[in-house]
């Protein structure tokens, strides 16, 4: 029997994962719900759950929480398909033969189901950072409650929760892409103002070569030493910094499996980098490396205290998303059963500005779109209707052969001249591939059709025709290729820029 909505779940997988989830969650748990005096009469309970164990106990219940969030959110889908569509959120898959009445029809927006589980799976974690509180008593007084890492937590909670709603209206009634460029700078309010109060830093550190060259043209006074202060500016970039995330992967759209697929690996690699903060490395690993004083467990020998901790709760956003990421791409895969919508570009867009905010690295952030800002560049033209926008500028769809290939922005007359010189720049750098033809009228040769400004597009002009999904995974490569740059450029030859050991 072939499954109706959704990619058939997988029993043995579910059945496996299910139990080991709960065991991480309840783990940390037991010695908060079985009373002291047990341990006392039995040590080989006591030696079972040593207090101490764990350097990060809370870290052990987020990894269940996330697997968990991968098995429920594998069944959900298929659960909730049906009153998508039936509520009319559904989208015809354009990449599939087909036509306007006979579909494809895939059910649309079920990013919706995806954040409001992943929302109410940090809400139920929300306590376990703080159960050593609970445990040792410490917690006394309002006044001794670790309140700003509580605050943090809940200031990105609502910033995602409002992405999502926004997401989800955008989703329903299809605003222009214009009017919804500034959209997430609403949400991301809330978590600028935590910035704000916790003292967030608005300085910079310039390579010295550019310090002697600004100080040497009178901008010496702006700096102390190789930092800069930039103050609002910071701020300015820090607004923007959400529009970016979420649209961005929002435009990089239109196959099946790709807006998904980035989003997992931008979160992978801010989990790695959240690592390498975390004093958790074994002795022999470390000393294999050859880093400095592996008794520690650290990589970074600097880090300790304060930036340990900004890094721990990045950490706990991105391994529960890691997790409805994977459960989601089980549907979302090719041949799609399931659409993301804006809501799930929004939703995933804000959780790693959020995080990257209240971690302070909102700058490596950046580096881990490297491909989202080549799309987005090679996109402005289009954005900003230099060259003419349809309202799909996916690939194009070959029934014949099922593959794709560059999609096309037509011209009925020759372009205005300022269209014709970035089309023929874009050509030179082969970037668009353009087609020529002779006006009647004149007998000039004019630019007939340009294929459209995205890098889906770029890459099938190069490595076309391509069928969907070897589509995806050469975007999925790019991805990792670009994570891969952005740790060289963050911890290689890019170190003095990003500040070192600031922290
Ligand atoms: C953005 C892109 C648009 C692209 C669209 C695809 C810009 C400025 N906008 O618009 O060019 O065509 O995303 O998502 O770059 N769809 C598929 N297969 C998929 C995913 C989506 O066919 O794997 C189609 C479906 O018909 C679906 C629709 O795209 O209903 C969703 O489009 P939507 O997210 O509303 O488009 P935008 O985000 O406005
Ligand atoms: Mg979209």
């Amino acid at each position: 029997m072939t499954q109706k909505y959704g990619h058939r779940p997988p029993i043995l997988l579910t059945l496996t994962i299910l139990p080991i989830s709960l065991i991480l969650i309840l783990n940390p748990l037991i010695p908060l719900i079985i009373p002291k005096w047990i341990f006392k009469f039995s040590t080989s309970l006591s030696s079972l759950i040593k207090e101490d164990e764990y350097k990060f106990p809370a870290l052990q219940a987020n990894l269940g929480f996330s697997l968990l969030a991968f098995i429920i959110s594998i069944w959900l889908i298929p659960k909730v398909s049906e009153s998508f569509i039936l509520k009319g959120l559904k989208g015809r898959d354009l990449l599939k033969s087909g036509d306007k009445l006979n579909g494809p029809w895939v059910p649309e927006s079920l990013g919706l189901p995806c954040a409001s589980l992943y929302l109410a799976l940090m809400m139920l974690f929300i306590p376990f950072p703080f159960s050593h509180l609970f445990k040792s008593h410490s917690f006394s007084s309002p006044e001794t409650f670790p309140q700003r890492e509580l605050t943090l937590y809940l200031s990105s909670l609502l910033s995602l929760l409002t992405a999502t709603l926004l997401g989800f209206i955008d989703d329903l009634f299809d605003i222009r892409w214009r009017h919804k460029l500034p959209i997430p700078i609403v949400s991301a309010v809330p978590t600028l103002l935590v910035y704000y109060s916790v003292g967030g830093v608005t300085s910079i550190v310039l390579p010295k070569s550019i310090v002697g060259w600004l100080s040497s043209i009178g901008f010496g006074g702006f700096m102390k030493g190789n930092i800069v202060d930039l103050g609002p500016i910071y701020y300015l970039y820090l607004i923007m910094l959400p529009t970016f995330t979420t649209n961005s992967i929002n435009i990089l759209a239109g196959i099946n499996g790709v807006e998904v697929l980035q989003a997992l690996i931008i979160a992978i690699s801010i989990s790695i980098n959240d690592l390498i903060f975390l004093p958790i490395w074994s002795i022999n690993l470390l000393n294999l490396f050859g880093f400095k004083n592996p008794e520690n467990g650290r990589i970074l020998n600097w880090a300790i205290g304060e930036v340990v901790n900004r890094h721990l709760m990045s950490l706990y956003f991105m391994i529960p998303l890691i997790g409805i990421c994977l459960g989601f791409l089980w549907h979302n895969w090719y041949p799609a059963k399931a659409f993301p919508g804006d809501t799930f570009c929004y939703f995933t867009g804000m959780a790693f500005s959020a995080v990257a905010i209240q971690g302070h690295f909102s700058k490596t952030l950046i580096l881990f779109f490297l491909p989202q800002i080549f799309n987005f560049i090679l996109s402005c033209p289009q954005l900003f209707g230099l060259v003419k926008c349809p309202r799909h500028r996916l690939p194009s769809y070959d029934e014949k052969t099922n593959l794709l290939n560059p999609s096309k922005v037509l011209f009925d007359s020759s372009p205005p001249k300022k269209t014709i010189i970035v089309l023929k720049l874009l050509s030179i750098l082969k970037l668009v591939k353009l087609e020529y033809d002779v006006d009647d009228n004149n007998n000039k040769e004019y630019i007939k059709s340009s294929t459209n400004l995205t890098i889906l597009n770029f890459l099938l002009i190069h490595f076309g025709p391509l069928k969907e999904d070897k589509l995806c995974i050469l975007m999925g490569l790019i991805q990792v290729l670009g994570s891969l740059i952005a740790f060289i450029i963050r911890y290689g030859v890019g170190s003095w820029f990003y500040g070192g050991e600031r922290r």
